[in-house]
């Protein structure tokens, strides 16, 4: 079997995640490389891991090392160049969520995917809990019945020293608030349950940090099955809590974590308990339980590779998430709902996740 080489770049705070990644796929892939424009921080990294070459210019490395997967882990605001580079040098991209600052960066990715024939997955890494597969099967199988109302909480807590890298807190940079940095995993983990989303009306807000961008947004949101949601991400949230909610007509279905999950936390409660028990043996059939990490998404995606097929992080779904998360932004500030699809060329939302609109910060 072949053994892919990999590349990273970006060596700071989740990197040693991308590392343990490569060492989940059990030898399919060889992290060869990594790079930093912090020459001594890429050094210390790759003599940490035993990584052969350290690296400080992305474009070189690219040109000497010629991988067949490139990991993301800059900040942001250069991501979508770097997957763009990747692809046209031949690799396949895993790169950190925001993928890119707009649908309009998006439709790029998209034209160099098509042009170079690779692919670029977003990291997703929620989607990717075995659990969460058996969890989507049932909703897909009708078992649980129709979805009703769903509650999705990011309450999450980040102090000033988060925001004092020059990289948070702007939108040039970051991209977002906690919509964009923190609540996009558990938004996209609740689209990829629920499936594809009709309007949102929504609120952003500035109310402490002193940034650019919101520190809390909330939103209502209504699906094409007929659910209705409520959202809320929040960095303002001592008691950190992950929490996706489900009501469907036959159960209740609640995760509740913190940054990563197993089966242990998901929680089921029939709606007739007397009368489920098919219903509860059928929910009690886990599969053997891997976790949402990245080293799952990575399976997944050599997987997608070898079959050629579209990871469930790039393309449709993940466009899919990039656009309700403009139309949240626009709902706010703009005070109009938005329906799905309204977001074009020529609109300022498709150009700016913030249409040009973010209000002036707060004082804090
Ligand atoms: N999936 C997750 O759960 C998760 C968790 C945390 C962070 N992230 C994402 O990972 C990304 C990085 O976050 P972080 O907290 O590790 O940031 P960080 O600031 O700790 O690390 C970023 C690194 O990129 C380097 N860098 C900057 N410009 C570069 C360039 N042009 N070429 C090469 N290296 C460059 C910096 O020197 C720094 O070492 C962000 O997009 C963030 O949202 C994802």
């Amino acid at each position: 079997m072949k053994t892919y080489r990999a590349v990273l770049v970006g060596t700071g705070g989740i990197s040693d995640a991308h590392v343990n990644a490569v060492a989940a796929t059990a030898g399919r892939v060889s992290l060869v490389a990594a790079c930093d424009i912090d020459a001594a921080r890429a050094k210390a990294f790759c003599d940490r891991h035993h990584i052969p070459a350290a690296h400080t210019d992305y474009a070189a490395m690219l040109r000497a090392e010629r991988p067949d997967f490139v990991l993301i882990a800059a900040p942001p605001g250069l991501h979508a160049d770097m997957s763009i580079a990747a692809m046209e040098a031949g690799a396949w991209v895993l790169c950190e969520k925001p993928l890119c600052a707009s649908l309009a960066e998006f439709d790029r990715i998209t034209a160099a995917e098509q042009r170079t024939g690779q692919r670029t997955a977003c990291v997703f890494q929620m989607r990717y809990a075995s659990s969460n597969t058996h969890v989507r099967g049932l909703l897909a199988s009708g078992r649980l019945g129709r979805p009703l109302v769903a509650i999705c909480h990011t309450l999450w807590y980040r102090d000033t020293a988060y925001y004092a890298v020059p990289w948070r807190g702007r939108w040039a940079t970051e991209l977002g608030g906690p919509t964009m940095s923190q609540g996009i995993h558990a938004m996209d983990h609740l689209l990829s349950l629920l499936g594809d989303w009709t309007e949102v009306r929504a609120i952003a807000d500035t109310l402490f940090h002193r940034i650019e961008v919101e520190d809390v947004s909330m939103a209502l949101v209504t699906f094409a099955n007929g659910a209705r949601a409520s959202l809320v991400n929040s960095v303002l949230s001592p008691r950190q809590e992950t929490y996706i909610r489900l009501d469907c007509e036959h159960a209740t279905v609640e995760l509740t974590h913190l940054y990563a999950y197993k089966g242990e936390n998901w929680r089921f409660t029939p709606a007739e308990p007397t009368k489920s028990a098919d219903l509860v043996a059928a929910w009690n059939a886990f599969p053997p339980d891997v976790g949402s990490t990245h080293g799952a998404q990575l399976n997944a995606l050599i997987a997608d590779r070898e079959a050629n097929t579209v990871p469930l992080t790039s393309g449709a779904e993940a466009r899919r998430t990039l656009e309700f998360l403009t139309a949240l932004y626009k709902s706010a500030y703009t005070g109009q709902a938005v329906t799905r699809g309204s977001i074009r060329p020529g609109d300022p939302f498709y150009t700016q996740l913030n249409g040009g609109l973010a209000p002036k910060r707060q004082k804090g």
